[in-house]
């Protein structure tokens, strides 16, 4: 193994026992150029009405994010080429973004339209770098790599009748990749979750865990001990597409949701969670599965934040054994992951065979990594077919 590694600053180690930063995502470095081949989920589409403009970070980089009149979404830089001022100020006018500092106007291609105070002419000298921008489930990705982005959707929807239910974002304080490999440790349900919520039926005994790549990312396998097997698609980044248990507070109504969780890199210090599901309710059922999520999402709206309960936790005003949440679940997941420390430590590990999962993912991603960092030609990776789904196992 090269031991070529990162400087990551004084007392750091700057040895890497994979050659590379697994972990950065920041402009310029393996990792970054690793991810910026990839559409990245940066916000839930109906927390952007039409007209509304808004900050984002993704990946270390601020952006702003608006929605044109017609409804289309747009990503582009977050400065104003003018003098810097930040677009998410300026006003929305019908596909278009004007500047709140001095007016300047650019179409969602980037092209300046207005300069109000300049002499006519001057606007085809300036570009606003926009970004390539979809839709797809609920959700707003973009594109931040060189060149033409791959296929959209990234992946497709899963089939069947059904509703496409989107779950609340979370911001969560860690890095993305330790997220990304908890959604490969099924092992860690029978533990995290057991003192209680929705997972508690995946937790009665211990899978063993196979995997094995794929075009788009990595099949994984947890055998269980009746001969039940359940297959989760690990989508390349940062994506996990798996059967999960009816959110809290519904009763079962709608049964498992396909759920695709996305883990987007805000910074090396920071990701966020975004939750796409389709939930197979057709006919009666319909009507029932509305009525109870909107009795849920009353739920939610009325309990704690998920972060001020992690923080409560932490800092042991508050037992973990005894928490009761709408989001469970995810209070759960985020106390241990994030309570990792900010960037996990993978130099001092003792990874075991339970962890197979999460081995296999880190070979994949190293092995991509070093290719880039050595010029080489990484992997071309491709969508799923939409005939590959997840399949329950419990
Ligand atoms: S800084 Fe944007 S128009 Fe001047
Ligand atoms: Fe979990």
């Amino acid at each position: 193994m090269s031991m070529m590694g990162h400087n990551a600053g004084e007392g750091a180690p700057v040895r890497s026992r994979y050659g590379v930063d697994l972990a950065t995502t920041k402009a310029g470095t393996p990792g970054g150029v690793f991810m910026r081949q990839f559409w990245i989920a940066v916000y839930d589409s109906d927390d952007l009405p039409a007209g509304r403009a808004m900050p984002i970070r993704i990946m270390g980089e601020d952006y702003t994010i608006y929605r044109g009149k017609s409804g289309k979404p747009q990503v582009i830089a977050n400065r104003c080429p003018h003098r810097g001022a930040q677009m998410f100020l300026g006003w929305v006018e019908d596909d278009d973004i004007r500047c709140i500092y001095h007016g300047w106007k650019f179409d969602c291609s980037g092209r300046c339209t207005e300069q109000p105070a300049e002499e006519a002419g001057y606007n085809e000298k300036v570009k606003l770098k926009t970004y390539p921008t979809g839709e797809h489930m609920g959700l707003i990705f973009a594109y931040f790599g060189e060149g033409e982005p791959p296929h959209f959707p990234p992946f497709p929807e899963p089939e069947g009748e059904g509703v496409i239910e989107v779950r609340p974002t979370t911001a969560v304080p860690c890095n993305y990749l330790q997220c990304f490999e908890n959604s490969m440790d099924e092992v860690h349900v029978a533990f995290t979750h057991a003192p209680g919520g929705t997972h508690a039926k995946l937790a009665h005994d211990l899978p063993v865990i196979t995997a094995e790549e794929t075009p788009w990312g990595m099949m994984r396998f947890g055998t269980r001990k009746d001969g039940k097997v359940r297959h989760t698609m690990h989508l390349a980044p940062n994506a996990v597409r798996v059967f999960v248990p009816a959110n809290f507070g519904m009763d079962g109504v709608g049964g498992w949701p396909d759920m695709t969780l996305i883990f987007t890199p805000v910074d090396d210090e920071n990701c966020r969670w975004f939750a796409t599901s389709k939930v197979f309710v057709s006919g009666a059922e319909r009507a029932r599965y509305d009525e109870k999520r909107k009795e849920m999402l009353q739920k939610v709206k009325e309990a704690r934040p998920v972060m001020d309960v992690v923080n409560d936790i932490w800092s042991g005003r508050l037992l973990y054994q005894d928490v009761r949440h709408p989001f469970l679940a995810r209070v759960q997941d985020i106390a241990v992951q994030a309570g990792q420390g900010a960037i996990a430590d993978r130099e001092n590990e003792f990874l075991g065979r339970s962890d197979a999962g999460i081995i296999a993912w880190r070979r994949i991603l190293a092995r991509e990594l070093r290719i880039i960092a050595e010029g080489g030609t990484p992997k071309t990776w491709a969508a799923p077919s939409p005939d590959i789904a997840p399949v329950m196992g419990a």
